[in-house]
Order: C-alpha cells, then sequence, then structure tokens
C-alpha cells in the first residue's frame, strides 16, 4: 500500500471521524501515561481546543482536507513548538502516546507503523528547532 499517494493515508485512517477518534485516544494516553505528565502538564487543563487543533492539523498532514489552515489560519509546527521545553524525552512520550493511541485503531498493522515513521519526522524537527532556539 502507498500511503504517501494523494488521501490514501487519510482514507486508510477512516477519514475525518476515523482521525478524531485516534487524537481523541492520544490525548487520552497523554492523559494517564505516566511517561507522559511533564507533556501533559504544557497542555491546557481541558484538552477538548487541543484535540480539535490536532485532529484538524492532522486531516491535511494525512492528505485530507486542510481544515486546520481553514479554522485556525497557517501554521509551521517547529516554530509553533519553539517556545516549549520539548528535547529528546518529551518527543519520546509524545510518541509513545500515539503509538498506544493507535494500537487500540482498527488500522492495519503497516499503517500504523507508516504513521509512527512518518511523525517521528515533524516531533524530531520540533526538538531540533528547540535546540537550535537555546543555543542562540
Ligand atoms: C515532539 C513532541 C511534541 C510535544 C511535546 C508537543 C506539545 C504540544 C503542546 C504542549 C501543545 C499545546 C500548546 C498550547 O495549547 O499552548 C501542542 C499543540 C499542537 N501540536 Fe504539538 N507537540 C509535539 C509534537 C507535535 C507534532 C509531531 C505535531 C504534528 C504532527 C504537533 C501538532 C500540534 C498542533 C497542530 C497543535 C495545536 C496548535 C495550536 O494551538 O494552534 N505536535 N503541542
Amino acid at each position: 500500500m502507498n500511503y504517501g499517494n494523494g488521501d490514501a493515508t487519510f482514507r486508510a485512517c477512516g477519514g475525518e471521524t476515523g482521525i478524531r477518534r485516534l487524537v481523541e485516544c492520544f490525548y487520552a494516553k497523554m492523559d494517564t501515561l505516566p511517561e507522559a505528565q511533564r507533556i501533559r502538564r504544557m497542555h491546557p487543563a481541558d484538552l477538548g481546543l487541543s484535540i480539535d487543533k490536532l485532529a484538524c492539523f492532522l486531516c491535511g498532514w494525512t492528505g485530507g482536507p486542510r481544515r486546520y489552515e481553514e479554522t485556525y489560519g497557517p501554521i509551521q509546527i517547529p516554530v509553533f513548538h519553539q517556545r516549549l521545553a520539548i528535547g529528546e524525552a518529551e518527543r519520546d512520550a509524545w510518541l509513545l502516546c500515539m503509538a498506544h493511541a493507535l494500537d487500540l485503531q482498527p488500522y492495519p498493522d503497516e499503517l500504523k507503523q507508516y504513521l509512527l515513521r512518518e511523525l517521528f519526522v515533524p516531533a524530531e524537527r520540533i526538538r531540533q528547532a528547540v535546540a537550535a532556539r537555546r543555543s542562540r
């Protein structure tokens, strides 16, 4: 399966409904996994808006409609996160929440592995952007 092709990933994730379900599970994991405590504390107490924003973003990121830009305007993911204290541990905690959330989805294993691999890229870019800012 070529998930990088057009909206193939978006469709394989179950479209907007499937992506929203994934993001709800992701933030539920962040709320409960001990490894995620520090990154959970960086978020507001009420995760409702965080869920909506990440779900909107991932719609476009997977090749579907660009809901984030439509609703919230332009965003550059590394620049947006630059003010946060994100190093390797925080990057890995974020990806761990995503791995656990993916485990709960009815996706083929190949898709779960693909998403985790691809999400490492922006997560690592964030870490690098934060490190670059701190070394200035
Ligand atoms: C590397 C680990 C990451 C950490 C620790 C992290 C942490 C955070 C935090 C704390 C917020 C909420 C900030 C606030 O409401 O004040 C946030 C928002 C957001 N994050 Fe991340 N994030 C990470 C990776 C990612 C990745 C890889 C993506 C995209 C693929 C992403 C997409 C978003 C989006 C779309 C928002 C909402 C932006 C907005 O408020 O408009 N994040 N993130």
